[in-house]
């Protein structure tokens, strides 16, 4: 007998490249996963829209880039489900019934919706779509059984709005829906160049598709202990974005190690430390660059993936759909 391997769901949003934030905090936790369960992975890009609904343009040219990004990361298709959320209309329907169930207010009170509506002041979104992004990812989860949900600290919010709408969505229509359960993995945060939130809105991040010399350029700009304007002066380690970054990127711990302590004791310039720290990025980006070339030297093959994984994932929102259906007694 084969044992079903239990189920994991993640997405992301195709809102532009990828960068360095999106690797160590996403996608090489995807990549780990794919070893122990049947993972389903999705462009959001539904999640997308709900705040660049003004200007979509863009939006499936950086679905598809992004995919490629994943298969050169390690991304398999084969072993794991590649799909587009909007290529599965099943999620639109599993939303509009759930949002029968939920109360507005559960909805406000998530604190990313006040956060974000604060922050990105020049967009407008006051709208019903954006008030419902955490429903339409609970629709994303359930649609597909989804035990599991690699989560980061900041969407554990969502997760838990998610438990209590499948709990109250059974209360009303019996053992329909599975609750889903986080699957907090250790990310290490990794700040941006500014050591602000690695962000593409704040044009400080490492993209995957930066070659060696835009890797080097940038990394020599990196912010570092700003109390130190000379290398004879004693610095810190922790914290300091470009240590961060070594002990993320440089597989090499003893030149690690060596560079802290001659950081600490004054004794090393910053331009040695960024020369290593770029060194051992390149060799890390190199071979995912390689394969991104060579993945996107067949684009169709890429579109073909997201377009025969979407037939996949469909197949079994249609199956949800039917029990969901039933049990909403909506049988005609
Ligand atoms: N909110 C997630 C993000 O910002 C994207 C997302 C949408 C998602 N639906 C999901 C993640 C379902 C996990 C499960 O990256």
């Amino acid at each position: 007998m084969v044992t079903a391997k239990p189920r994991v769901v993640s997405g992301m949003r195709p809102t532009g490249r990828l960068h360095l934030g999106h690797l160590v905090g996403a996608l090489k936790n995807w990549v780990a996963l794919q070893e122990r369960y049947d993972c389903f992975y999705f462009v959001a890009d539904w999640h997308a829209l709900t705040s660049e609904y003004a200007d979509a343009t863009g939006l499936t040219d950086y679905a598809l880039d992004n995919v490629a990004d994943w298969i050169a990361a390690g991304v398999d298709p084969e072993r794991s489900t590649i799909f587009v959320q909007s290529l599965v209309p099943e999620h639109a329907e599993l939303y509009l019934l759930l949002s029968m169930v939920v109360p507005i207010p559960w909805l406000e009170r998530v604190p990313t919706y006040k956060e974000q509506r604060e922050q990105l002041k020049e967009k407008d979104l006051s709208t019903l779509g954006f008030l419902g992004y955490p429903l339409l990812q609970t629709a994303d989860i359930a649609m597909y059984d989804g035990r599991f949900v690699p989560v980061g600290e900041d969407q554990v919010a969502h997760l838990e709005l998610s438990r209590e709408v499948v709990r109250r969505f059974n209360q009303f229509y019996g053992e329909v829906l599975v609750e889903p359960q986080p699957l907090l993995t250790a990310v290490p945060r990794l700040p941006g160049l500014d050591n602000r939130k690695m962000s593409k809105s704040y044009g400080n991040t490492i993209d995957l598709t930066d070659d060696d010399e835009a890797v080097r350029n940038k990394v020599r700009q990196m912010y570092t202990d700003p109390k130190r304007i000379r290398a004879d002066i004693p610095g810190t380690v922790e914290g300091n974005p470009v240590f961060v970054y070594h002990d993320a990127f440089n597989p090499d711990t003893a030149e690690v190690e060596e560079l802290k302590a001659r950081y600490r004791a004054g004794t090393v310039g910053d331009v040695e430390v960024k020369t290593k720290l770029a060194r051992a990025m390149n060799a890390m980006l190199e071979p995912m660059r390689e394969r991104r070339l060579e993945v996107l030297a067949r684009p169709e093959r890429v579109r073909e993936i997201a377009v025969e994984g979407s037939r996949r994932a469909r197949a079994i929102a249609q199956a949800t759909m039917a029990r969901v259906r039933a049990g909403v007694r909506l049988r005609y």
